[in-house]
């Protein structure tokens, strides 16, 4: 069990001093029971609504989400109202909304802009629903019962261990130039991957060991507006022109696959030799790109085992249980700290890739 005070921000508006202290063990998903939810416990009929609500399709985690729980749910019993939210925030509150007035017992969200969903999750409480936060927190709310979610700061730690060792590979000692990337400023997530990256890699910038040639060292700067790609490597482009027409790049934080491979298309572009990068996903191209010995390394947080996790939440509420959570610390969304179920993430680099990915139907056949 790790102890230490971090400073967490869980978006942009919303920076707050939380402990660490009983995050989720390394290897240890959800243990123990929960404590103060607010989440109905009077159960419903085994073949009731479940509503889902995803994001845009920025990564290819939340296009396995989709399956997974139309399936899931189906096979537990329940009925499924999966949508994306393709058309952006507004397209979601809708679906939301139609997902409460359906009668939904449960709604999963899988949030565009965590803090816009108030008036819906509020509406779907009022109805008698559970509101379970899943993959991203939802802020500035008290209508959300649950969270379930891969640890994120542990996410972004691994990233930075990640990048340190892959660039100390390379070359055994610093100082070494790196650029620092970060996700979407309006999903919860990226603040938290960017801030645990950031609680390895500070020290490091600090003591010299590590230069962030353009400067560009705060979140603000770092963004990635709607994780796409093509603002990822507009940025690359630019980084690179103005800072590394002698200097050698070394490193790159990247807080996932897509934007990880967008900035290694605009090295490439450039002429420079690719940097040690870091990602998160597991997504095909990318593990494709490891093994080639291109991007350095991936996360591993297989969707899989989200879906089934938050299946098995459903599962209890519906027996009027108490679901598993075992983190009533670390997620304050500026309203409540939410109680939450969190999994454990891996590193994967091309050294480990094959153990990894040993279960995964897809994966194991691009590790050998
Ligand atoms: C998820 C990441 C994903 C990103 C972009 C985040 O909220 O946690 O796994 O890479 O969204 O889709």
């Amino acid at each position: 069990m790790r102890s230490l005070t971090k400073l967490m921000a869980v978006s942009a508006v919303a920076a707050l001093a939380l402990t660490g202290c009983g995050r989720a063990d390394e290897d240890t998903p959800a243990a123990t029971s929960s404590g103060g939810a607010t989440g109905a416990t009077g159960g419903f009929a085994a073949d009731s609504l479940i509503g889902v609500s995803l994001p845009q399709k920025t990564s290819e985690n939340w296009v396995l989400a989709e399956s997974l729980f139309k399936d899931g749910l189906a096979a537990a019993g329940f009925k499924a109202d999966v949508q994306f939210a393709n058309g952006g925030v507004g397209e979601q509150q809708n679906q939301l909304q139609s997902m409460v007035t359906k009668g939904a017992k449960v709604v999963v969200v899988g949030a565009i802009d965590g803090a816009q969903l108030g008036t819906q999750v509020k509406a779907a409480k009022d109805s008698g629903a559970t509101v379970i936060a899943y993959d991203r927190l939802l802020l500035n709310t008290a209508a959300v019962d649950y969270y379930v979610a891969y640890d994120n700061f542990k996410v972004g730690v691994l990233q930075g261990n990640a990048l340190l060792e892959g660039m100390a590979a390379k070359k055994p000692a610093g100082p070494y130039n790196i650029e620092l990337f970060a996700g979407s400023p309006d999903d919860a997530n990226a603040k938290v991957f960017f801030d645990g990256a950031m609680s390895v890699l500070q020290p490091k910038i600090t003591d010299g060991t590590l230069k962030v040639v353009s400067g560009q060292t705060q979140f603000t700067q770092a963004v990635t507006q709607g994780w796409k790609a093509e603002n990822a490597q507009k940025r690359a482009d630019t980084l690179l022109s103005a800072n590394y027409s002698s200097a050698t790049l070394d490193g790159v934080l990247s807080p996932n696959d897509t934007l990880a491979r967008a900035v290694i298309t605009s090295v490439k572009a450039a002429g420079k030799p690719i940097p040690v990068i870091t990602g998160q996903d597991s997504e095909v191209e990318s593990v494709k790109s490891i093994m080639a010995g291109e991007q350095y390394s991936t996360i591993n947080k297989d969707t899989r085992a989200l879906v089934a996790e938050t299946i098995k939440m459903v599962q209890a509420l519906q027996k009027g249980e108490k679901p598993t959570v075992n983190d009533d610390k670390s997620y304050n969304n500026t309203v409540k700290v939410v109680p939450a179920n969190l999994l454990a993430p891996h590193i994967v680099t091309k050294a480990n890739a094959k153990e990894e990915y040993a279960n995964d139907p897809t994966l194991s056949k691009l590790t050998n």
